[in-house]
């Protein structure tokens, strides 16, 4: 079966980029001059994806009502002329169909994607955690390359990149058994390892397709590390059942999620926008001397 829809949890505390995140969520700081949940939002329709579920945190509606409608903002525009903007505007509202669900306890992203069972129904799926943005310019958008890879080798599919040795501490690691180009297969996944405990330096990043059957393990899964329900340990027993594999895919990853990764983006959209040229200018002239 076809990959059609996605799923995109953001409903998380963002505690990493408080105090910004305090009365927003992390997911509509912007990138240079989008939301970071809409360049995922753009990925996933550049895939093929022809749903988009996205997971929100009750009471908290600034991603709903970015994607929505904004009648007042558009006359405005209009009466302006400024055709080209009322253009942008009106082209975010027609994204879609964007679903919400919400979370009504910040329990986990295993919890977070088990808010979206009935909307995802018994077909396989992507999850994109909008945080970490991908950038593949010019190239197919990792999705795209996480389905095809689906399609191929019908198993669950986890975006893999290799991580600094030193950072190996904040990411899910797997430790392959077999690999054949850009695809690993996956003989077990621990998250956050000790350096030394470390199994690869094969780091999961935010983009994910999953087997239906992922929901039932995350019914199952108990609580795990802080008190949440991990979409790590689900696919741990995912695996028990059904093969899953890591791909190695190509593109540029930023977690902008944290304040640092989060700057480090704004460089590089920046240096792909339209300000590019004077953008790089300003960095070549700044004194970047200790
Ligand atoms: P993170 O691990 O980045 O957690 O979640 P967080 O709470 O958002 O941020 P920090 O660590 O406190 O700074 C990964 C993804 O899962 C979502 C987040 O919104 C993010 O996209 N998430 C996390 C939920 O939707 N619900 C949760 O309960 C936890």
């Amino acid at each position: 079966m076809r990959v059609r829809k996605a799923v995109m949890p953001a409903a998380g505390f963002g505690t990493r980029f408080l105090p910004a995140t305090k009365a927003i969520p992390k997911e509509v700081l912007p990138l240079v001059d989008r939301p970071i949940i809409q360049y995922a939002v753009e990925e996933a329709m550049a895939s093929g994806i022809e749903q988009i579920i996205i997971v929100i945190s009750t009471g908290r509606s600034a991603i709903e009502d970015h994607f929505d409608s904004n009648s007042a903002l558009e006359r405005w525009l209009e009466e302006r002329g400024d055709i080209e903007m009322l253009r942008t505007v009106r082209r975010i509202s027609e994204f879609g169909p964007i679903a919400y669900v919400h979370q009504k306890e910040q329990l986990g992203l295993g919890h977070a994607v088990l808010m979206a069972k009935e909307l995802v129904g018994d077909e396989p799926f992507a999850v994109l955690l909008s945080d970490d943005v991908m950038l593949n310019p010019g190239g197919p958008p990792v999705t795209r390359q996480l389905m095809d890879q689906y399609q191929a080798h019908r198993g669950s599919m986890i975006a893999l990149q290799q991580v600094p040795a030193a950072d190996v501490t904040r990411y899910g690691i797997v430790r392959p058994v077999h690999t054949e180009g850009r695809l690993v297969e996956i003989g077990d996944l621990v998250e956050k390892p000790s350096v030394d405990e470390a199994p690869s330096d094969l780091g999961v990043l935010g983009r994910y397709v999953l087997t239906p059957k992922i929901f039932s393990m995350l019914e199952s899964t108990p609580r795990g590390a802080g008190g949440e329900i991990q979409l790590t340990d689900a696919i741990k027993a995912l695996m028990q059942e059904q093969p899953v594999f890591g791909y190695r895919f190509d593109g540029e990853r930023h977690d902008a999620g944290t304040r640092l990764g989060w700057l480090k983006a704004n460089v590089a959209v920046g240096l792909q926008s339209d300000d590019a040229d004077e953008f790089r200018a300003h960095i070549r002239g700044l004194d970047l001397r200790d």
